[in-house]
């Protein structure tokens, strides 16, 4: 069966069906999302994180997200995977995001990328799209600027709404197929989905997106420690491979495994 298209999430945008995108960085987890149904699955740079034991997304590299991204595509049949352009790869200008992109494409194998901001790399999107590239934009909170925003805060309030209708007008004008909408008010999200003909995918931006998107070990459990307000917990995943992990390590320290079931003749 066939990968899904970005024009399939637009109808479904027409249809007023929502869908749910997850990160995958790896084999196993890009399966069992694609098995549940997941239709687009994003390589994040929130690996630097989750996956790399980094404090932010910043330090994240292009070999890094090309190596993940080369896991998740090899991985599925079904789902659209988009890979994270890490900060500092794309800013310069739209040739730089150009050269990346490539990379993501024909190395990782992504049918699609992301970006971060909005009006200020519109140019970006635009050179990006005309040049055959699927691009999903990622405005209101963007990670990557963490240090310039001054730590992880709410997006479009106030003052800053007019700002976050800008951007999102800009980066669907420069012909991105979605946007990710993180950290800002439900309702200034929800004015902002029924404006734009492209979905609009909420991470801590109220229920009235076209979308929504979770990082994986938050969604099921994995983390540890406070998570956002925005995370809901669906699992306790760390719970679980805690527990499997102490049992294994009991049964051979007392010598309950192995036993004649798992060794040979
Ligand atoms: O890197 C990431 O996981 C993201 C999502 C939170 C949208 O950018
Ligand atoms: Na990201």
């Amino acid at each position: 069966t066939a990968r899904v298209r970005v024009h399939h999430l637009r109808q479904a945008k027409e249809r007023g069906e929502r869908w749910a995108m997850l990160t995958a960085y790896d084999t196993h987890s890009a399966q069992v999302f694609e098995e549940a149904g997941i239709p687009v699955l994003l390589v994040g740079d929130s690996a630097g994180n989750v996956v790399l034991g980094q404090t932010s997304t910043v330090a994240v590299t292009v070999e890094d997200i090309l190596l993940m991204t080369r896991a998740v595509t090899r991985s599925t049949t079904r789902a659209l995977v988009v890979a994270d352009l890490p900060f500092g790869s794309y800013e310069a200008s739209p040739e730089q995001a150009f050269a990346t992109a490539v990379r993501m494409m024909k190395e990782g194998g992504a049918q699609a990328v992301k970006l971060e901001g909005g009006v200020r790399v519109a140019p970006q999107i635009q050179l990006l799209t005309q040049a055959g590239i699927a691009v999903m934009a990622h405005i209101g909170f963007t990670p990557q600027s963490e240090n310039a925003l001054g730590g992880f805060r709410v997006q479009g309030r106030g003052a800053g709404a007019e700002q976050l209708l800008a951007d999102a007008r800009a980066v669907q004008e420069a012909g991105a197929f979605a946007v990710v909408m993180e950290m800002v008010p439900a309702a200034i999200a929800a004015q902002v989905t029924a404006e734009l003909a492209i979905p609009t995918i909420g991470i801590g931006a109220g229920p009235d997106c076209d979308a929504q998107v979770l990082v994986w070990p938050d969604m099921a459990g994995m983390t540890s420690g406070r998570v956002p307000r925005f995370v809901k917990r669906y699992a306790d995943l760390r719970g679980e491979l805690l527990r499997a992990t102490q049992e294994f390590a009991t049964e051979v320290r007392d010598g309950t495994f192995p036993t004649a079931e798992h060794s040979f003749d």
